[in-house]
């Protein structure tokens, strides 16, 4: 169940979780790896998770979801049993972090508090983010399907991401969009994430004003008030099923 094999690899990897502490949060200056330990939540709930990930992957029942809700219970911070996660994983601050059971973590990204790696809806199967090396993503973002965050891009707090993102881009926004792709600002007609052309919904308004001038022709030849239609604007609805994953 947890042999020697899998006790010298959590070791090894709450040594890299630790340095990771060292190496990106300032506030850990002149911190001892002890201290960090005891009280960096964000430690605590992987030390906690890399146990649970064994022993899930061993088949034992039980154990590692209790093991998933105590870490949740001290820290604030929910890590699916089945999670994947790579070393040198930093989670600052902790509280309100969500990591889903098919979510997948590269080597050495870090976190801030309220990030979501979550699914769309009910579906089964691969529905949660694969996040690759060196990602850094905001507090407060929200990342959700089976989508693939490129390796060193950075992801701005309270983002929603729905779509991959490129390699070594920083994205923000709700939808997110790149605003720098390996430090520039992108450019050409694809640069605007925001405002797409929408060809059915242009169609749909060219039938709407041809509609209403039809009914101002039928009204004046019938000698009756034409008091023109309701239009309601029309509601954009891109992206994939939302339960779809
Ligand atoms: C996204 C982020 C990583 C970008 O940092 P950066 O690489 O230095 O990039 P810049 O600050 O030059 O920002 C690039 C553009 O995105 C905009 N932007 C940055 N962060 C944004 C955010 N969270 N939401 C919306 N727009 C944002 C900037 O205004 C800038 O716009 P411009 O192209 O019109 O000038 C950073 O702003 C961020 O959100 N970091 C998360 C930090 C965090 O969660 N801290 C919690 C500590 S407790």
């Amino acid at each position: 169940m947890l042999g020697l094999g899998a006790v010298s690899r959590i070791a090894r990897e709450l040594r890299r979780d630790v340095q990771a502490v060292h190496e990106r949060d300032p506030a850990a200056r002149g911190v001892s790896d002890v201290e960090v330990v005891v009280l960096w939540p964000g430690v605590q709930a992987l030390l906690s998770h890399r146990v649970a990930h064994v022993l899930h992957e061993a088949g034992v029942p039980v154990v590692p979801r209790t093991l998933a809700f105590a870490a949740r219970a001290l820290t604030g911070i929910e890590i699916h049993p089945a999670a994947k996660v790579g070393e040198g994983f930093f989670i600052d601050h902790g509280a309100g972090v969500v990591v889903g059971e098919t979510a997948e973590i590269g080597r050495d990204v870090t976190l801030y508090q309220g990030v979501t790696l979550g699914g769309t809806g009910f579906a089964t199967g691969k529905r949660h983010p694969t996040i690759e090396d060196n990602v850094t993503i905001g507090s407060g973002a929200k990342l959700l399907g089976p989508i693939t965050i490129g390796h060193g891009a950075k992801v701005g707090a309270n983002t929603v991401v729905i779509h991959d993102v490129p390699a070594n881009s920083t994205v923000v926004g709700n939808p997110g969009h790149p605003v720098r792709i390996d430090g520039k600002r992108p450019e050409g007609p694809d640069a605007d994430w925001v405002h797409l052309p929408d060809p059915i919904a242009d169609a749909i308004s060219g039938l709407a004003s041809r509609i209403g001038a039809l009914e101002a022709a039928v009204a004046e030849l019938s000698g009756r008030e034409h008091k023109g239609a309701e239009v309601r604007p029309i509601r954009s609805a891109r992206g994939p099923n939302p339960a779809g994953g």
